[in-house]
């Protein structure tokens, strides 16, 4: 076991035995600073972590006893802490909870108080990397000196800069393993230095290190560097200068979590202050509607408050009975953040299944959430080269820009201003999985200039003047299930009640609006929508509107009932095997399919996702069309 540099380099013992209250004095007020540390497997991440919190002796109280308790069990004694078996825990501890996402370690030293987010290297747990660093303020990439600058410290320090960390340690490991050559440093500074220029770093801090040894970690410089007369990586992370954009010299902005309404007389909005200080008497303006108002009083549980900044939570009331209500974000009355439903962001795409243009998800903005549809890519950034590479699509952890639209506008600012405010996560709507971490580069002009204009003639009119009620009868199967054929059944029986009806059909619309469309999953997606955002104009007009697409996802069938008001979506699963469908052909499309002369087709290799919960199923083996339709126009009526 090594032993030789267990003896704790900075305690404060000599001032708590001096002056206690001096002690204590320093110690509540001292700063935090939050860092993330990466490198690849085998950098020696574990055993600098545990040099840190070794050294420091401040560890956790259970981790402490866990340890202790260990230690009894191999034999060593009392509360001494064996390093390496401190190193191993952390190991365990961290491949064992890789599937929490990441460990945050806590230390401290006289002059500081640190978190760590300690994440895995490997390239498949990025979302660990971008959960850790998302709320660092610096980041020590780990180097192995025999190893140099690889793909994960490239990657790493792309991500690391590209979430808004702007200190960055270059600590070079193993110096012992390197004969403490100054020459090896040297290299392998000028190779990060190489790349941190070209992916926009703008500086960084080399530190010849040895995590094992404990080679310029707390005290410097150590003797085996000669060479280097710069600050060991402690008294680099206790003085380093945190960036003077700190979030309370902005304006001010705080998203409103709550409204708080105990009885008539109080309405106040609750929520984390995110930039900027707030006094009453301060004028505000709640976005996105752009009404203005006062603020009268600061809330907090401690009673009132003259002033609160950035990192509080707080209750705010104001002078006017102003519409504001959760996902809202009060802001500084003269430089508000913007509103838009359409922006450009830079996505870390972390999940299995690869992002799906045009598809609708999650997207969670602070105590926003609203439904976004990503385009295709403008770019992926190819993380070795940094060079813009055509895609279609974003696989698990590829890095991309893309331009988003979303179903209302939200409240935002460009990342590189506000983290905060600027990042966001994409939700998948059926497994809940989080899919990817975007930054906001900037919101898309043509989203401010196109504005909705009112018309007077409302769809409730459209609708009383061909006196029947709207519906989408959305009809979906497989190819050859029966959609046209009962579709067509089912108008032609409506026409016969003086309905006023319109029939889309995946054949024909196809020929024309969507004929740049092909079989991809990404054309399907765009072709529902399409046809989706036609069937509510129809709708809007007063149509009872049919259609026949074999909309083989769910998602995007989910998608357009949420176009349209409450009830009137019908989901109609035209419900026909597919060995009935593929015996039947009559397109003669299934034959050419299995002899591989048509590709991605739906239900051979290209999947059809049945609905869960249509409201209307028919069953095209026992029923003959004109009994489905029969069936369909009992279960809509009355349509008045
Ligand atoms: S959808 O999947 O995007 O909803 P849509 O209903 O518009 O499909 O078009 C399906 C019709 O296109 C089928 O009925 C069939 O006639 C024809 N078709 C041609 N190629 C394919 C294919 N690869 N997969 C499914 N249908 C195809």
């Amino acid at each position: 076991m090594n032993k030789q540099s267990s003896a704790p380099s900075f305690t404060a013992d000599a001032l708590v035995a001096e002056d206690i209250d001096a002690y204590l004095e320093q110690h509540q007020h001292k700063g935090l600073l939050r860092f993330i540390t990466c490198g690849s497997v085998d950098d020696g991440k574990s055993t600098l972590i545990g040099r840190l919190l070794y050294d420091s002796k401040m560890i956790f109280e259970d981790q402490l006893a866990a340890l202790e308790s260990d230690s009894r069990k191999h034999g060593t004694q009392g509360t001494e802490i064996d390093f390496a078996l401190l190193v191993d825990g952390l190991a365990a501890e961290r491949e064992q909870g890789i599937t929490i996402d990441v460990a945050y370690r806590f230390f401290t030293t006289p002059k500081r108080k640190f978190i760590v987010a300690d994440t895995p290297g490997h390239e498949q747990y990025t979302r660990n990397m971008v959960t850790g660093a998302s709320t660092a303020d610096l980041a020590v990439i780990l180097v192995d000196a025999r190893k140099g600058i690889l793909q994960q410290t490239r990657r790493h320090s792309y991500l690391v800069h590209l979430l808004g960390i702007r200190h960055v340690v270059l600590a070079v490991n193993k110096m012992d393993l390197a004969e403490y050559d100054e020459a090896v440093f040297r290299q392998i500074v000028d190779d990060y230095g190489a790349f941190a220029k070209e992916a926009g770093i703008e500086r960084f801090t080399a530190i010849p290190i040895s995590g094992f040894k404990g080679d310029n970690i707390t005290a410097s410089p150590s003797p085996n560097t000669p060479w280097y007369n710069g600050l060991s990586l402690i008294e680099h992370l206790e003085t380093v200068e945190l960036a003077s954009t700190a979030a309370q010299d902005r304006s001010f902005r705080m998203p409103v979590q709550w409204v708080n309404r105990p009885n008539h007389d109080f309405r106040g909005f609750s929520g984390l202050i995110a930039s900027g200080t707030v006094r009453p008497g301060d004028a505000v303006r709640i976005v996105p509607a752009g009404r203005t108002s006062m603020i009268e009083r600061i809330a907090t549980f401690d009673g009132d408050l003259d002033e609160a900044v950035a990192g509080q939570s707080v209750t705010l009331t104001l002078t006017d009975e102003v519409d504001c209500s959760r996902g809202d974000v009060i802001a500084a009355a003269d430089d508000p953040p913007q509103a838009s439903d359409q922006f450009c962001a830079t996505i870390v795409w972390m999940d299995e299944e690869a992002l799906k243009p045009g598809r609708g998800y999650w997207l969670k903005l602070g105590t926003q959430t609203v439904t976004a549809t990503v385009q295709p890519p403008k770019y992926e950034i190819d993380i070795n080269s940094l060079e813009h590479l055509a895609a279609k699509t974003l696989e698990l952890n590829a890095i991309g820009v893309a331009e988003f639209a979303t179903d209302r506008p939200i409240t935002f600012e460009p990342y590189a201003r506000s983290r905060e405010l600027g990042g966001f996560v994409l939700i998948d709507k059926f497994t809940n999985a989080t899919v990817a971490a975007g930054m906001i580069e900037f919101s898309l002009r043509r989203a401010q200039n196109v504005h909705w204009q009112p018309t007077t003639t409302t769809r409730e009119q459209h609708a009383e003047m061909k006196n029947q009620v709207p519906r989408v009868l959305w009809f979906t199967g497989l190819s050859g299930s029966g959609k046209s054929t009962i579709a067509n059944e089912v108008e032609k029986q409506l026409a016969l009640m003086n309905r006023h009806t319109f029939l889309l059909d995946g054949d024909n619309v196809r020929h024309g609006l969507n004929r740049d469309l092909g079989f991809t999953e990404t054309d399907r997606i765009e072709n529902i929508r399409r046809i989706g955002e036609v069937a509510k104009l129809m709708a809007d007009a007063g149509l009872i509107v049919l259609t026949a697409f074999i909309s083989p996802f769910r998602a995007e069938r989910r998608m357009v009932r949420d176009m349209l008001p409450e009830g009137e979506f019908i989901e109609v699963f035209v419900d026909t095997p597919l060995d009935v469908a593929e015996a039947r052909d009559v397109k003669g499309l299934y034959k050419k399919a299995r002899a591989g002369e048509l590709q991605n087709f739906t239900g051979i290799d290209s999947p059809y996702e049945p609905p869960e919960t249509p409201e209307i199923r028919v069953n095209t083996v026992d029923m003959s069309p004109a009994e489905a339709a029969e069936h369909i126009i009992s279960r809509i009526l009355p349509l008045k």
